[in-house]
């Protein structure tokens, strides 16, 4: 098979390039604009014969085209995105032009690539896999228990109303041009090589470096917590056994919130520290509350559970510690 991949750079990008690239028989081309959130190098795939890089911005159509015109993907899979929501406040222009403009322009040239190329070759069967969030249902209150498919559309920040306006593109496309498009929507992700400024590489890396562990309002907010491993694993299967035109949810039920999740952290650094005298849980302070903080995420995981036979496999607090492990491991070699 082979797959296009934009922002294949990222953190997710990067572990599904590794795992598509497990097999074989599969070829992956990378699209990505190399922004800070990036890594510069896939470390372990740059000298592989099946992989393929292109530095480029999905908003550049010309280019874009060209790219899927010479590769001719089987499946795409869309994840390049403006992705921290506490810069989406900051700067939100960003991520209007990368999250909707760029959808929207990937989706008109892989729209000219079936219709010129892809379609001559009528037996083959293409898929276009846009990689949304949760967060596009809002926030749940504290006695709701989880978003499904079916969730109404509520987004609060900037970041999460891009991601929004991206899907309902989406949906448009395949409503009126029968565009074959699934719709992912996952949990928070952890896990090797994600970007310095999200939470839990904050939280290790600030511990790890004897700063303080910065945790908005009272910490009480609740996340889902998915290992990035079982997240691109879902997206291989649905990108295999997925039905066009539908949107599926994933998550792993993994519940917790901010202040525990960090206390987990700290306690597991204060367990591995040879230094007795430091405890890591003294660098936890609180700041100011997000503007427009979402409370609760959570995704109840029936339908992909059933209908693609997919379930998370790695257990929370062992793909944590590993994790940890990890950033411990690769602080001083500029990688994540
Ligand atoms: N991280 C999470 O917890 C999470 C959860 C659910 C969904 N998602 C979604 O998954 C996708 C990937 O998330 P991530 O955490 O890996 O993000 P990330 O910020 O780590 O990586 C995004 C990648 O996209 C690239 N990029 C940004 N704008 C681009 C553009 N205009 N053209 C080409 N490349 C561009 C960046 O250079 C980067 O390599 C995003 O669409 C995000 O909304 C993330």
């Amino acid at each position: 098979m082979k797959y296009l991949i934009t922002g294949g750079s990222g953190f997710i990008g990067s572990h599904l390039v590794r795992l598509l690239l497990k097999d074989n028989k599969n070829f992956v081309h990378n699209l990505d604009k190399l922004t800070y959130a990036s890594n510069k190098n896939l470390f372990d795939t740059k000298n592989h014969k099946r992989y393929s890089f292109k530095k480029l911005d999905i908003n550049d159509y010309n280019r874009v085209y060209k790219e899927l015109a010479l590769f001719k993907p089987d499946i795409v899979f869309n994840l390049a995105a403006e992705t921290h929501v506490d810069r989406s406040i900051i700067n939100s222009r960003d991520f209007i032009l990368a999250n909707i403009l760029g959808t929207f322009t990937l989706l008109q040239a892989t729209q000219k690539y079936l219709n010129n190329i892809y379609k001559k070759n009528k037996e083959r069967k293409f898929k276009f896999i846009h990689i949304s969030t949760d967060e596009v249902y809002g926030s749940l209150s504290k006695n709701k228990k989880h978003f499904t498919e079916n969730s109404n559309y509520l987004p609060n920040s900037p970041y999460s109303a891009s991601k929004a306006s991206a899907d309902h593109i989406i949906r448009a496309w395949f409503k009126t041009y029968d565009f074959p498009v699934i719709t992912t929507h996952c949990s928070n992700n952890y896990g090797p090589n994600q970007n310095y400024e999200k939470f839990i590489p904050m939280i290790i890396t600030n511990a790890l470096n004897h700063k303080p562990i910065t945790i908005y309002g009272t910490g009480t907010q609740l996340r889902d917590w998915i290992h990035v491993e079982d997240h691109v694993r879902a997206l291989k299967i649905i990108s295999q056994k997925g039905k066009i035109g539908e949107t599926y949810n994933i998550g792993s039920n993994n519940l917790k919130k901010n202040i525990d999740l960090a206390r987990i952290i700290c306690k597991y650094l204060n367990s591995i520290s040879k230094n007795k005298k430091i405890n890591y849980l003294d660098y936890i302070i609180f700041v100011k509350d997000r503007l427009g903080h979402d409370f609760k995420y959570a995704i109840n995981t029936s339908k992909i559970n059933k209908k693609i036979k997919w379930k998370s496999q790695i257990n929370f607090k062992e793909g944590l510690y590993k994790t940890v492990d990890w950033y411990i491991k690769n602080q001083n070699k500029g990688l994540r």
